[in-house]
Parts: C-alpha cells; sequence; structure tokens
C-alpha cells in the first residue's frame, strides 16, 4: 500500500521511518517533507494551509492511507475533506479537533465532562479579564484561545501582568493575530506527562508515556518552544495510574466527544500536570506530539500502519501494542536564537557516523538538501533519538552520537531526562 504523510517535521520523519518499516507498505509519500525525510520516503511540495491542494495531491497520488502530522491542517478541515472524496485518512475531524484549536471549547468540555482540569474563565474582552483576575492568586495562566504553536500560553506573575498579557493577545500584539477569546487559568505545579492515546472514536488505546522539556534552558528556564527533548520509559507511569488517566481523562474525553456527535479519530495527545491532588489536563493536542512521537515510536514493536488502520476502521477494539520495555530519549539540537530569530541554510556534518552509534536513529525537524549538502532550514533542526535497556543507555547514547553533529550554533539542552535518572536507584 502506499501512504501519504501530511507534514514536515521530526514527528513525520519519525512516522515515515515507522510506515516504512511495515511489512504492507510498497511506498511512503510525504509532503512536503524535508532533508531527513526524503531518504525514506517521496517528497512532495504541498501548501499545509491550503485544504484544496492537500486534496488535488490526494487525487494525483491515490494513496490508501493518509496520515496528518501537524494540528494546522486539523482545524482547517482537511479530514473531513478527504473523508467526503472517500480517501482513508487518520486524524480527526475539524469539529473533533477543536479539542486542540480552541482551548475555551477544550475547558468547557472538560467541565460538561467532569474531566480534571485547572479552575479557569473564558473572556472575551479586557473588562472581563480585570473581573475574573480577581477570583485567582497569581501567579496566574493566561491563555490564547486558539492555536499559537506553543505561544499563547503565558505564566504571569502578578494580577496586573495577567491583565496586560490579555490585552496584548486581544490586540494581537503578542501573537501577530488578534484573538476574541482568551482562557485565565489556575497556576498548577507538579511534572507535566504527555499521555497519547490513539482513538477510534469510541475505543481508546494508550501509547507509552513520554516527558517533554517545554523550556529552551536547562533546569527548565527561559522561554517555552516546541519541546527540546523527551524520554520515554515503562517505569514513567505505575500500571494503576495508566488505569486512572484512562478511566478519568481519556475515556471520558472520548465517550464526551461521541455523545456530543463530534466523535474523536485519531491520536489524542492528554497534556498533563501530575499535582498533589492528581492528574490534570492542562491541554489537549489532536495529533502526535513533537518531539514524543520520535522517542514513543522507536519503542513501538507492533505495526504502526495496522494501528492505526483501525482508527480509521473504527476497529481498535481488537488492537493490542507491543512496546520495548526499555526506555527511549530525543534529544532536539536546534538553531542559535531559536526561539527567537535564527539563521537558516547553514552546513550539517557528521550525521552518518552519528547514525552509526548504537541505538541511534536520527529524526530531522528542520532540514533541507542544496546539491548534496544538507543544511538547517528551521528553528528545531535534528531529533537525535536513542533507544537503551534503560533511560541512563538511551540517553548517553543520544549524547554521544550528539557528539559527532556539526552546525554553526548548534544548541541542545544537556539535562534531557535528569529528573528520571535522579528517581532511578544508583
Ligand atoms: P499548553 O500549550 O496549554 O500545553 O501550555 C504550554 C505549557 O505551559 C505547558 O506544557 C505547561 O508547561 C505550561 N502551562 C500551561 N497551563 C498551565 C497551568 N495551568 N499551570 C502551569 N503551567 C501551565
Ligand atoms: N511537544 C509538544 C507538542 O507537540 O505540542
Amino acid at each position: 500500500m502506499k501512504v501519504l504523510i501530511l507534514g514536515s517535521g521530526g514527528r513525520e520523519h519519525a512516522l515515515a521511518w515507522a510506515v516504512k518499516r511495515s511489512q504492507r507498505v510498497t511506498e511512503v509519500v510525504c509532503a512536503p517533507g524535508n532533508g531527513g525525510i526524503a531518504q525514506v520516503a517521496r517528497c512532495v511540495l504541498v501548501d499545509i494551509k491550503d485544504v484544496g491542494a492537500m486534496v488535488r495531491l490526494a487525487e494525483v497520488e491515490q494513496p490508501s492511507l493518509t496520515i496528518v502530522g501537524p494540528e494546522l491542517p486539523l482545524s482547517l478541515g482537511v479530514v473531513d475533506a478527504f473523508q467526503e472524496l472517500g480517501y482513508r485518512v487518520f486524524g480527526p475531524t475539524r469539529d473533533a479537533a477543536r479539542l486542540e484549536s480552541s482551548k475555551a471549547f477544550a475547558k468547557q468540555f472538560m467541565k460538561r465532562h467532569q474531566i480534571p482540569t485547572a479552575n479557569y474563565a473564558v473572556c472575551t474582552d479586557a473588562a472581563e479579564v480585570e473581573e475574573a483576575i480577581k477570583h485567582f492568586h497569581p501567579p496566574v495562566v493566561v491563555k490564547a484561545d486558539g492555536l499559537a504553536a506553543g505561544k499563547g500560553v503565558i505564566i504571569c506573575p502578578t494580577r496586573q501582568f495577567a491583565i496586560d498579557a490579555a490585552q496584548g493577545i486581544f490586540s494581537g500584539e503578542l501573537l501577530g493575530l488578534a484573538e476574541k477569546q482568551v482562557v485565565i487559568e489556575e497556576f498548577l505545579e507538579g511534572e507535566e506527562v504527555s499521555f497519547l492515546c490513539l482513538s477510534d472514536g469510541e475505543h481508546v488505546v494508550p501509547l507509552v508515556p513520554a516527558q517533554d522539556h517545554k523550556r529552551i534552558g536547562e533546569g527548565d528556564t527561559g522561554p517555552n518552544t516546541g519541546g527540546m527533548g523527551v524520554y520515554s520509559t515503562s517505569e514513567m507511569l505505575e500500571p494503576t495510574m495508566t488505569e486512572w488517566i484512562m478511566h478519568h481523562i481519556a475515556e471520558p474525553t472520548v465517550r464526551g466527544m461521541a455523545e456530543e456527535g463530534t466523535p474523536f479519530a485519531g491520536v489524542l495527545y492528554c497534556g498533563l500536570m501530575m499535582t498533589a491532588r492528581g492528574p490534570q489536563v492542562l491541554e489537549y493536542n489532536a495529533r502526535f506530539g513533537d518531539p514524543e512521537t520520535q522517542a514513543i515510536l522507536v519503542r513501538l514493536e507492533s505495526d504502526v500502519v495496522d494501528a492505526l488502520e483501525a482508527c480509521v476502521d473504527g476497529r481498535l477494539g481488537e488492537t493490542v501494542l507491543r512496546w520495548s520495555h526499555g526506555a527511549a530519549a530525543c534529544v532536539v539540537a536546534s538553531s542559535s536564537g531559536y526561539p527567537g530569530s535564527y539563521k537558516t541554510g547553514l552546513p550539517i556534518s557528521g550525521l552518518s557516523l552519528a547514525a552509526q552509534t548504537p541505538g541511534v536513529e536520527i529524526f530531522h525537524s528542520g532540514t533541507s538538501r542544496l546539491g548534496n549538502q544538507l543544511v538547517t532550514s528551521g528553528g528545531r533542526v535534528l531529533g537525535i533519538t536513542a533507544s537503551g535497556d534503560t533511560i541512563r543507555e538511551a540517553l548517553a547514547r543520544a549524547y554521544e552520537a550528539l557528539t559527532q553533529i556539526h552546525f554553526e550554533g548548534m544548541y541542545y539542552r544537556h539535562d534531557i531526562g535528569h529528573k528520571a535518572l535522579k528517581q532511578q536507584r544508583p
């Protein structure tokens, strides 16, 4: 079968790599792809903001299955458009993707279905913000309603800071686009866990958990990024905790969406804060996480295409996923300046040597090919991903591979997975 993957980041590279390993797959096409994806898939140009262009691509390629990577095409209704024409496509419809594309919708949905989340208020103007903010103790979190590529969440140390942040979101000054709604939210403390599940609209199957490192700086300092690294181990969540999360969060979410007439099929990504009063949902995403997917898929032993097809066909109830028992980690190498502005077009060297490190897969986030030379083309450039019997081994392999890789201004965090290492007995 021919599989089409929409997107161009490390997540899509990991998906293309995993799909290619399926016995049933004869061809992988990725649109638009990147310099690394081109090693495992045929890359074709497409504008992922243009649903019509993606449909025309499907009409040319006639894929047996399409996998949508990023949130933007989901929020624009690419799945609805593909389904209308009879194409088999993995991902939620536009209405179901509102769990990610509108934070106000997600919060109100969680309230309707008693799913644990931080207290909040949805505000549509400055006066409402001033009134609502009186009911929160600083620090308080202000969030733009819509998609903001990780830039829409502001942790505010004072009420005045929050009022100003909300104003900046309404005016468009902060995100470049004026927003009609903001969410004011209680600040939660604890460890974050990315809890991803597959769903066919009715059944839910969890993937292995992962922990992202969102801040640019070591020790979780500095501004938020798309994710600087992630690890995943079998020990991250006790089996009873996984059951609790399934029972109180993942299953009620899928049931609630079905009851409301917008069944959710695809990846349900629950961003959780493990607080003193139990897991609380920080956010939903309607897609695979990046870089979570890189570390999760190297641990998957089952055929990924079988699992994703079961979601499309409503057969997930029969699906059992097999996972490696060890650990995996992904360390992101980024451009100097990211998440602010950065240079692109810088030559990358040492990848083939680095890729020979045992247990290592290198997934490209922002690279392109200039003739024979691989160059940087994004803020996050590479995701050095490694598996091992233990988290210690996986991290050692990823960092060893990184010592071989060079591009001007290459930056990465040296402390990915350190919290997991501390929790391990020596
Ligand atoms: P989100 O886009 O909603 O996941 O938010 C991005 C990041 O902001 C999360 O991964 C958290 O690190 C942080 N964050 C979001 N909401 C809260 C909250 N209520 N309390 C503390 N931190 C939060
Ligand atoms: N790594 C966080 C995300 O994919 O949203």
